[in-house]
């Protein structure tokens, strides 16, 4: 424990806050809603869109400004709705249009905006086009909507290229002919259900202009862009020599590294996030973007598209998000970080730097529906980055470092400058289900050998501690099992009770709106301590102690939030805990402006 507290000093601004006209996008926090997870209302065990519309004051209570969708189009749901068969069809495990307008009209009248997610690089094998294009001949029209090539070999028997899927094993399938002979193969980069369409051709780029236009029709607010970096393959598709270096990086654990920057310090900017290879990030993808850029543009300035494009380092990230295209890309960067406080430090800079050099907002996201909570994340021995699914056989989560930890970032999350996203179920703790059975667990990739699959942060919420399947079906029913200790998490077991995460993140909330975080600026605080991050934006001082020990609060400091309570001793002296954050006001001079400290 220091007896004294650390010497705070200088800032050294990082960006100014916005200014100009600003739309809503620019400061929102968004909250992913993953439907089949969230609410079910009519007792099948799967979440659906009326049961997320009688949820919807869940979100306006939280102080929420928008939500996302996870996709709920017709599907047969082999990747859980990232498969979709019919873009302008809702699938009746969700529901109708009918529920889908009323989702969105009740929405608006809770002054929630609407994110849906769009998913152009593949569709669903049952898509009447993919099933027209297998019973058509090579070269069809039908065949050019996908990308149908022959095999290499002498017969055609070996895949065109060694590319392999992202869910595991090939990313080529060989076709049937009609009379029984094995015939072309097509590129599916996840699952063999899931066939990659091709964006060379023209009918495909009008067909999602006009699905975007079927959306903004009927009133949505925004699209996430699903694999916003893959539509487009190299000229060619040239075989790729890197899926062997990445497999041998990824065993000798390399990837869960952060690359040496080019000052010698540890630079969290250049997390590599994996996808390298002349599949992702090509060039011609951006004229996709500008092209819905002007899309949107026709329904007003406040429409938006986020890219889910997981491409690094940090500056190919920002063309996405260029004046004409994009708005928002998500920060994985970010997501991808350890809870250390020169790391943390510097992936937030460079994002921050990175994004205003296009003038886009920077995005903050710490969990989705495809990663580990981060609650279970912050409390493995690696204490954060983009780790692997955790099974029943490996070692557990320290559960209660891992919300501690879990809390502090989401502090540090909220005060910076920018948009952030939240996944459900974040705003109760959520820890990942780690210890869900081999045989309850139904993502494509576990079949495809793709490890243990992302069921563990998919598990149906837990609304009420004592109802049949914790209130998210009325008839107990639930798709997959809640683990037990979920009771103890569900919402009305926090309601009211001021030292729970979901009356944490509430606070959170309301003040980062109240001090208007999100267009604020930011400005580095040094403290003499190591594990300390310390921040201003606006009249907010943040102190992140990612370390273990508690630091004395320099005098001159007024707290306003923390992620856990303060301690406070006999003569005065208040401490911040070890994995903690503190939000406070400065009593005395101006935080941002002049040196801060023991004046
Ligand atoms: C990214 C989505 O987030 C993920 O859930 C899905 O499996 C792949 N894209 C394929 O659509």
């Amino acid at each position: 424990m220091s007896a004294t507290a650390p010497a705070i000093c200088t800032t050294h601004p990082v960006s100014v806050p916005r200014t100009g006209t600003l739309q809503w996008w620019h400061t929102a926090v968004i909250y992913q809603v993953y439907p089949r997870s969230f609410a079910d209302s009519n007792g099948d065990g799967l979440g659906d869109l009326p049961g997320i519309t009688a949820r919807l004051s869940h979100l306006s209570r939280l102080g929420v400004d928008a939500l996302w969708l996870s996709p709920f189009y017709t599907s047969p749901q082999a990747d859980h709705g990232y498969d979709v068969a019919d873009y302008r069809d809702v699938d009746p495990i969700f529901g109708t249009l009918a529920d889908a307008d009323a989702l969105l009209e009740r929405a608006h009248q809770l002054g929630l905006r609407v994110v849906v997610d769009l998913v152009p690089n593949h569709t669903s094998d049952a898509h009447v086009w993919f099933q027209q294009a297998l019973a058509a001949a090579p070269g069809s029209p039908e065949r050019e909507r996908y990308m149908f090539r022959d095999g290499r070999g002498e017969a055609g028997e070996l895949p065109p290229n060694n590319w392999e899927s992202v869910f595991g094993g090939p990313a080529w399938t060989r076709t049937t002919n009609a009379d029984g002979t094995p015939g072309q193969w097509y590129l599916h980069i996840f699952d063999v259900r899931q066939p990659d369409l091709n964006w060379a051709n023209e009918e495909i780029r009008q067909e999602f202009r006009d699905v975007l236009r079927f959306w903004l029709d009927r009133g949505v607010d925004g699209f996430r862009v699903d694999v916003a970096h893959g539509m487009v393959k190299e000229e060619g598709l040239p075989d790729w020599a890197g899926h062997s270096a990445m497999i041998s990086e990824a065993e000798s654990g390399e990837h869960d590294e952060v690359a040496e920057s080019d000052d010698g310090g540890d630079d969290g900017a250049d997390v590599d996030l994996g996808n390298a290879g002349p599949m992702w990030n090509q060039p011609g993808v951006h004229e996709i973007y500008r092209d819905w850029h002007a899309v949107l543009a026709e329904y007003g300035a406040d429409k938006m598209l986020v890219a889910e494009a997981w491409v690094s380092p940090l500056p190919e990230l920002a063309k996405y998000v260029r004046p004409d295209e994009m708005q928002q890309a998500f920060n994985f960067a970010f997501l991808a970080s350890h809870w250390h406080a020169d790391e943390l430090r510097s992936v937030i800079e460079h994002s921050v730097q990175v994004n205003d050099t296009v003038g886009a907002p920077t995005t903050w996201v710490l969990s989705n529906h495809d990663v580990v909570r981060h609650a279970t994340r912050f409390g493995l021995p690696s204490a954060g980055g983009n780790v692997e699914p955790v099974g029943p056989d490996d070692l557990q989560p320290d559960v209660e470092l891992g919300l501690r930890r879990a809390r502090a970032a989401t502090l540090l999350m909220l005060a910076l400058p920018g948009s952030a996203y939240l996944y459900q179920g974040e705003e109760l703790g959520l820890p990942e289900a780690t210890r869900l059975p081999f045989d309850v667990r139904q993502d494509p990739t576990i079949a495809r050998g793709g490890g243990l699959g992302r069921d563990g942060c998919r598990v149906p919420l837990p609304w009420e501690a004592d109802a049949p399947s914790f209130g998210f079906s009325a008839t107990g029913e639930s798709w997959l099992p809640q683990p037990q200790e979920y009771g103890r998490y569900a919402l009305d077991a926090q309601k009211g009770d001021p030292a729970s995460t979901y009356e944490f993140y509430r606070r959170a909330l309301r003040m980062r709106r109240d001090y208007a975080l999100g267009s604020g600026g930011l400005a580095w605080i040094d403290v003499d301590h190591p594990d300390v991050l310390g921040l201003a934006n606006g009249e907010l001082v943040v102190l992140a102690n990612t370390g273990s020990e508690q630091i004395r609060l320099p005098e001159g400091l007024e707290p306003l939030l923390s992620s856990i309570q303060l301690d406070q001793h006999g003569d005065g002296a208040i401490f911040l805990p070890g994995d903690a954050t503190l939000w406070a006001l400065r009593t005395r001079g101006e935080v941002g402006r002049k040196p801060f400290g023991p004046d």
